[in-house]
Order: structure tokens, then C-alpha cells, then sequence
């Protein structure tokens, strides 16, 4: 792990500029799983250089992939075709990533070899047999530790079949992870899923030439189809620029540009949930690469009402609720999230842990088992300390809270904002914020 352990942040400032946050980490763990599986060379541009996406990288080098970079956002992968993949000498480490863990598990069950899963103290407490469940299905040798935690035994088993699967919740990560085995099995794999959650997987997977079929809420694909190489050209992570769409809505007089920013409509809930709230977010331009939209965004403040969250933008805002519950807490009344239960398997229960920091900077939460309630008065925060327990986001969310607190904001535990937001402290001091590892 690297990184600062702590923030300490300054009160008061506003944001104002021009700024690109990193590469979309979705977006670029997908490239380098597909980029390996394709026959040809793959060029990715944009590519996210924290320790998530890096994770995954690492992992295919181990399975035998040759891969250049990253530099500056570049990355080589030649790749070996679907049967290509070598048997790992060693555990496949996938430290605080979820994504890689789920992914892999999809794509490595359909192998000639066995291997093993592993990741950081958070990433062994959370659950797996969401996709363990479903990959038996399909025939897989999998096995976790108790109660479905990792680490993941994967005995390859290359006589895969495929599936008609209802996910019983919405989660993009082990939807891709059917899909990837759909890759190696036989026949159709379709699943369906409870609502309308990222769809990377899809689209990428057609960009490498596979057919992927839509139809609602469910998705189809024929096992052993072949990838082509492409060129990826990865969009700034929306996820990223939350912090910033959110500090610069609350801090007075800020006016900030986020370049190139993903706007893939199964990720923009953030987009709408604060326009919802009053935030005054423009699109300055607009465009398409590789099968993904993006635009240049203007932010500038305003004053937020408190709202009831519309459930239909909850899996399409899954990952900015720790930023948009600092955002409500600025809000004019009361704002209320239901059916968020995934939360709380996230990096950190991110219910439990905002509302205990919400409450260290006096604000009035109560706490749901799916949502939480968070008291707007208008106003900002108190000065406090808060306890990311080791969460990035919920570091990153409350490293905004300063912009409109009274007193310093302390932040513990924040190293692991390297796994998706590296460069992240100098980038929000550029921006006007005042802050500072301490
Ligand atoms: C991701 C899906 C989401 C999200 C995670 C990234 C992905 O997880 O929270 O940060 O890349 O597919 P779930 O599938 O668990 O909702």
C-alpha cells in the first residue's frame, strides 16, 4: 500500500480551474482482462494508474500476458486469445479490488488450471458466494473461505455451460463475471438483471468484436467467441469526479471544468441526484470513443434542497453516495435514501461509516438498514476527525466537507485512496482546496 495515511484539511476556500481526474478504473481493469484475451495488440490510453487497476495488471503478467506500461496513461497488452492464459506460479493477489476478485473469478473458471484469489483485510470480508453461487451453475469448481469470503479456489474446469440467470441483486460485477464465463462455455449464457446497473462489460466486449446481445434488463452471449485487439481510449472516471461535481456545488464562488469525464448513462445518477438537489452542472461538450460517451462538465455553486432519492438512480449512482450524503448534509432539509443495502458491502459498510462521520462534523443522521436520512440544515460542518476506515471514497467525500467546515477536517486511514484516485491531494490543492497529509 502507499500513499498518505492522513489528510488534515483547512476550512473554507472554493474550487475553480480546469482539471482531468484519472482514467475510469471499471473502464480500465475491463481493457486489460479483454486486451488480454484478444488476439493482437491492444493500445489503452488513459489508463488508470491506481493500485486497483494495477492489481489486475499484475494478475495477467502472472497468467502469462506480456504487458508495457503504464506510462503516462499507456498501456500495451499483447494478447494471447481466449485459450492462451498460463497456469500462475503463485496466489493472485487482487488487494482492495472487488471488480478484479469477481471478474477474474468469471474468466478464470473456465481455465485448463486451478488457481487461487486473494486480497487485502477488507477485500477477504466480502461476500463471494454472489458469484460462486452462480458460477457452479455453469459447472465451476469454486470454492471460498467461510461464509462465502475469499480467498477464491478456482479449479479450471474447460466444459463450462452456459446460463439462464436472474442476478438477485444489481451488480454490474457479477453480471460481468457470467458474461466472462459465457465466454468459455458452451452455448447461450443470458442474464438478467434487477435493474439497469454499468454496462463496461457489454460494450467493450463488443468493441473487441463479440456479439452481445441487450433486451431490457437482460443480456445474451454464445460461448467461444473470439476477441479482436482495439485501441481503448478510457474516459476520467465520473466515480473521481464526484468529489469535485460535489465540492464545487457546496464551496461558494467555485467554477471548475471536469475534462473528459465519462458520461455513460448507467453511471451518471450523480449527474442527475444533484441536479435534482438544485446543482447547476453543464455540459460543455460532448463525444463518443470506443463505444463510450464523454464530456467536458462546468460546475459552479449553488445552494442544494434536501430530496427523497429516486430508486431508479441508485444503481446508477451506486459508488457517489459517500459525496452525495456530504452533499445533503449542505442541502436546505431533509434527504432521504432508501434501498441501498449494497452499501454496506462495499469497500466499508459506507452506511454505517458516513453516518458515524456525518455525526463526528454535527450533522443529524439516522440510520437505515438500506439508506440513511441525513438532516440538511443549509449549513456546512463542524470541524472533527473522522475514521475512513480505510475506505477511499468515504476519504475523498469528507476531504470535500472541509470546503464548508468551521474548524480542520482529520481524515485516518486514507492510503487507500491510491487504489483509484492516485495524484489525488495535489489535484484538489490545485483546485482550491486547502489540504494537506498530515
Ligand atoms: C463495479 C461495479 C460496482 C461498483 C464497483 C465497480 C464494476 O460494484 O461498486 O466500484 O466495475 O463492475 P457492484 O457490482 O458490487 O455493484
Amino acid at each position: 500500500m502507499s500513499g498518505v495515511d492522513d489528510y488534515k484539511v483547512e476550512p473554507g476556500g472554493r474550487l475553480s480551474g480546469t482539471i482531468r481526474v484519472p482514467g475510469d478504473k471499471s473502464i480500465s481493469h475491463r481493457s486489460i482482462m479483454l486486451g488480454s484475451l484478444a488476439q493482437g495488440t491492444t493500445q489503452v490510453t488513459g489508463f488508470l494508474e491506481g493500485e486497483d487497476a494495477l492489481a489486475t495488471m499484475n494478475i495477467f503478467r502472472s497468467l502469462g500476458v506480456d504487458i508495457q506500461g503504464p506510462d503516462q496513461g499507456r498501456v500495451t497488452i499483447r494478447g494471447v486469445g481466449l485459450h492462451g492464459l498460463s497456469a500462475p506460479e503463485r496466489v493472485l493477489d487482487c488487494g482492495n479490488s472487488g471488480t478484479s476478485m469477481r471478474l477474474l473469478a468469471g474468466l478464470l473458471a473456465g481455465q485448463t488450471f486451478d488457481c487461487e484469489l486473494t486480497g487485502d483485510d477488507s477485500l477477504v470480508q466480502r461476500p463471494m458466494s454472489r458469484v460462486a453461487i452462480p458460477l457452479r451453475l455453469m459447472g465451476a469448481r469454486v470454492n471460498t473461505a467461510a461464509q462465502g469470503r475469499p480467498p477464491l479456489h478456482i479449479q479450471g474446469n474447460p466444459q463450462l455451460q452456459g446460463i439462464t440467470y436472474t442476478l438477485p441483486m444489481a451488480s454490474a460485477q457479477v453480471k460481468s463475471c457470467l458474461l466472462l464465463a459465457g465466454l468459455y462455455a458452451q452455448g447461450e449464457t443470458v442474464v438478467t438483471e434487477p435493474e439497469i446497473t454499468r454496462d463496461h462489460t457489454e460494450r467493450m466486449l463488443t468493441a473487441f468484436g463479440v456479439t452481445v446481445l441487450r433486451e431490457g434488463r437482460s443480456v445474451r452471449l454464445n460461448g467461444g467467441q473470439s476477441l479482436r485487439s482495439t485501441a481503448i481510449e478510457v474516459p476520467a472516471d465520473i466515480s473521481s469526479a464526484a468529489f469535485f461535481l460535489v465540492g464545487a456545488t457546496i464551496a461558494p464562488a467555485s467554477d471548475l471544468v471536469l475534462t473528459h469525464v465519462g458520461i455513460n448513462p448507467t453511471r451518471t445518477g450523480i449527474l442527475d441526484i444533484l441536479r435534482l438537489m438544485g446543482a447547476d452542472i453543464t455540459v460543455e461538450r460532448e463525444w463518443q470513443a470506443g463505444g463510450e460517451p464523454l464530456a467536458d462538465l462546468r460546475v459552479r455553486s449553488s445552494s442544494l434542497k434536501g430530496i427523497d432519492i429516486p430508486q431508479q438512480y441508485v444503481p446508477l449512482a451506486i459508488d457517489e453516495f459517500p459525496a452525495l450524503f456530504v452533499a445533503a448534509a449542505c442541502a436546505q432539509g431533509r434527504t432521504v435514501l432508501r434501498g441501498a443495502a449494497e452499501l454496506r458491502v462495499k469497500e466499508s459498510d459506507r452506511i454505517q461509516v458516513m453516518a458515524d462521520g456525518l455525526r463526528a462534523l454535527g450533522v443529524g443522521v439516522s440510520v437505515l438498514t438500506d439508506g440513511l436520512i441525513i438532516e440538511g440544515q443549509g449549513g456546512g460542518f463542524t470541524g472533527g476527525e473522522i475514521d475512513s476506515h480505510g475506505d477511499h471514497r468515504i476519504a475523498m467525500s469528507f476531504a470535500m466537507a472541509g470546503l464548508r467546515a468551521s474548524a480542520p477536517v482529520r481524515i485516518r486511514d486514507c492510503a487507500n485512496v491510491a487504489t483509484s484516485f492516485p495524484g489525488f491531494l495535489e489535484m484538489a490543492r490545485q483546485a482550491g482546496l486547502q489540504i494537506f497529509g498530515a
